[in-house]
C-alpha cells in the first residue's frame, strides 16, 4: 500500500483527496499547512506527495522547492486552478511529477497519482539497471579476469563485438544493452571452477571437463539475487549451447537458444580465436573465416556467422594478434562522452533550423538531430541514446501528444519538451499529464526561447 502525503488548506478538497485516493487503495496522510506537511515528511514510507499550489504559507511552488531539497526523488503532484498558464510551466521546470487541474474528476487525481508511482517506479528500475548493472557486471568481468592473467581484456574485447553485431542484426536498444553486460558477465560461473581446472595447460580429464562445464550453471546462480539482470542471466547460462543441440547446459538447439545467448556465443569464439592462449598461437584471419563458415549452422545460427563474416570481409574486425579490433569502436571519444545529442521532431524546416541554432548557443556540447516525422523520430528513439527530445504537436504522420506517450513508455527518464501552438493551452496540459518536461509556444519568440528552456531541463536532470 503506498502512503500519500495530501496537502490543501481548503479542508473539503483536502478531504475529497484523500477519499479518492484511499478509494484507489491508498493510505494518505493529510496536512493543512507547509509546516505540518514537512513534518509530516520525516516519515520515509510516504512515497507521493499531493499538494495545492495556492495556500498560505510557503505556496505549492515553495513547498516543491523544500521537497526537492529533503527527499529529491519522492514525486510531487500539484493540484492548481484551470487557467493558471505560468504556474504550469513553473511547476514543471521546478520538477513536479504531476498536475492536476481543478475542478477535477477521481479518475483525474487516481490516474495522475498512478502515472507517477509508475514513472517512479520505473526511473528507480531504470537507475539501477542503467547505472548500477554495468558497474557490477565489469567489476565482476575483472574478478574472472583477474583469475586467469591470459583473459586480459577479453570480456571487454567481446563485448564491444557482440554489440557491434547485435546493432548490425538491428536490434533494439535496451536488448543490445542487456547484450553488452552478458557478455561482460558470461563466463562469471568461472569464478566458481577450480584452479587447477581453470588454469590448467593441457587436455582436460573427463572429470575436468565436467567441473569446466558447470561454469554457466554456476553464473547463472551467482546472477539470481539480481532481479534486475534476467535477460543477462539467460545469455551468462546458455552462451556454451550450441545450435545443433550438442552444446551445454540445457542442450538447447536452434532458436530454443535465446538469441542473445548465440550472439554472445559467437563473439566469444571469435574473440578467443583471435587471442593467444597458453597452449596456442592467436589464430589468423583465415582460419577463424575457415573456423565460423565449418561451424556456420552446426555450432552457431548461421545469420550471427554471417554478421561476422561480413564484418571480417568489410575489414571492420581485425585480429591484431591480441584479440580482437574493430575500426569503428564503440569506445566513445572524450569529446562524444561530453556532447548531449538532442532530438528535434518537427516537420517545419525553417523553426526547426531556428531552434537547433538557439538549441546550440545556449547548451555546450550539444547536437541536434532533426526528425521530420513520427515515423522516423520512432526509429532514431529506437537506434540512439537521447538527451532530451523536442516534439511538435502536430506532425504529418500523427499526433506529437501520441508520440510523447509512446516515447515516456519506452523511457521514461528522457525528458520531452512540447512544442505547442499558440493557444494550444488544452495540448500544454495533456503534454503534462503525458510526462512532458516542459513546453514552448512555437510562434512565440520560438527561435530564441528554446535553447533556454532546452538548458534548463537538461540542467535540471543532470
Ligand atoms: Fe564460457
Amino acid at each position: 500500500m503506498s502512503r500519500i502525503l495530501v496537502i490543501d488548506d481548503e479542508q473539503v478538497i483536502r478531504r475529497l483527496m484523500c477519499e479518492i485516493l484511499e478509494r484507489a487503495g491508498h493510505e494518505t496522510v493529510a496536512a493543512e499547512t507547509s509546516d505540518e506537511a514537512l513534518a509530516e515528511l520525516e516519515d520515509d514510507r510516504i512515497v507521493l506527495v499531493v499538494s495545492d499550489i495556492v495556500m498560505p504559507g510557503l505556496t505549492g511552488l515553495e513547498l516543491l522547492e523544500e521537497v526537492r531539497a529533503r527527499r529529491p526523488s519522492l514525486p510531487v503532484i500539484l493540484v492548481t486552478g484551470a487557467g493558471t498558464y505560468e504556474n504550469l510551466s513553473q511547476a514543471v521546470t521546478r520538477g513536479a511529477d504531476g498536475l492536476v487541474i481543478k475542478p477535477f474528476s477521481h479518475a483525474d487525481l487516481q490516474n495522475a497519482v498512478a502515472a507517477a508511482l509508475e514513472r517512479a517506479r520505473r526511473t528507480e528500475h531504470d537507475v539501477r539497471e542503467r547505472l548500477l548493472a554495468p558497474t557490477l557486471a565489469a567489476a565482476l568481468a575483472n574478478a574472472i579476469e583477474a583469475r586467469d592473467g591470459e583473459l586480459q581484456g577479453h570480456c571487454e574485447r567481446l563485448a564491444v563485438l557482440a554489440v557491434r553485431i547485435a546493432r548490425e542484426l538491428g536490434l533494439p536498444h535496451v536488448a543490445v544493452e542487456r547484450i553488452r553486460l552478458g557478455a561482460l558477465l558470461h563466463d562469471v560461473g568461472k569464478i566458481g571452477v577450480p584452479d587447477h581446472v581453470l588454469r590448467k595447460n593441457g587436455t582436460f580429464t573427463d572429470e575436468e571437463r565436467a567441473l569446466m562445464q558447470i561454469h554457466p550453471l554456476i553464473g547463472d546462480r551467482l546472477l539470481e539475487p539480481l532481479d534486475f539482470l534476467p535477460d543477462v542471466r539467460a545469455i551468462v547460462r546458455h552462451h556454451h549451447e550450441r545450435w545443433d543441440g550438442a552444446g551445454y547446459p540445457d542442450r538447447l538447439a536452434g532458436e530454443a537458444i535465446p538469441r542473445a545467448a548465440r550472439i554472445v556465443s559467437v563473439a566469444d569464439a571469435v574473440e578467443a580465436m583471435s587471442a593467444p592462449r597458453r597452449y596456442r598461437a592467436p589464430l589468423g584471419r583465415s582460419m577463424i573465416v575457415s573456423e565460423l563458415r565449418a561451424g556456420r549452422g552446426t555450432q552457431w545460427d548461421a545469420a550471427v556467422v554471417d554478421v561476422a563474416l561480413g564484418l571480417i570481409e568489410r575489414g571492420e574486425l581485425r585480429f591484431a594478434g591480441d584479440g580482437v579490433r574493430l575500426s569503428t569502436g564503440d569506445a566513445p571519444t572524450p569529446t562524444d562522452e561530453r556532447e548531449q545529442s538532442v532530438l528535434l521532431v518537427d516537420n517545419d524546416d525553417d523553426a526547426a533550423e531556428k531552434a537547433a541554432a538557439s538549441i546550440e548557443r545556449a547548451v555546450e556540447h550539444v547536437r541536434v538531430v532533426h526528425a521530420k516525422d513520427i515515423r522516423s523520430a520512432t526509429e532514431l528513439c529506437r537506434s540512439s541514446r537521447w538527451a532530451l527530445a523536442l516534439v511538435d504537436d502536430t506532425l504529418p504522420d500523427g499526433d506529437g501528444l501520441e508520440f510523447l506517450r509512446a516515447v515516456k513508455e519506452r523511457t521514461p527518464s528522457l525528458p520531452v519538451l512540447m512544442l505547442t501552438s499558440e493557444g494550444a493551452e488544452a495540448t500544454a496540459i495533456e503534454a503534462f499529464r503525458r510526462g512532458a518536461a516542459d513546453y514552448v509556444v512555437k510562434s512565440n519568440g520560438y527561435g530564441a526561447e528554446v535553447g533556454e528552456r532546452v538548458r534548463a531541463v537538461l540542467e535540471a536532470v543532470t
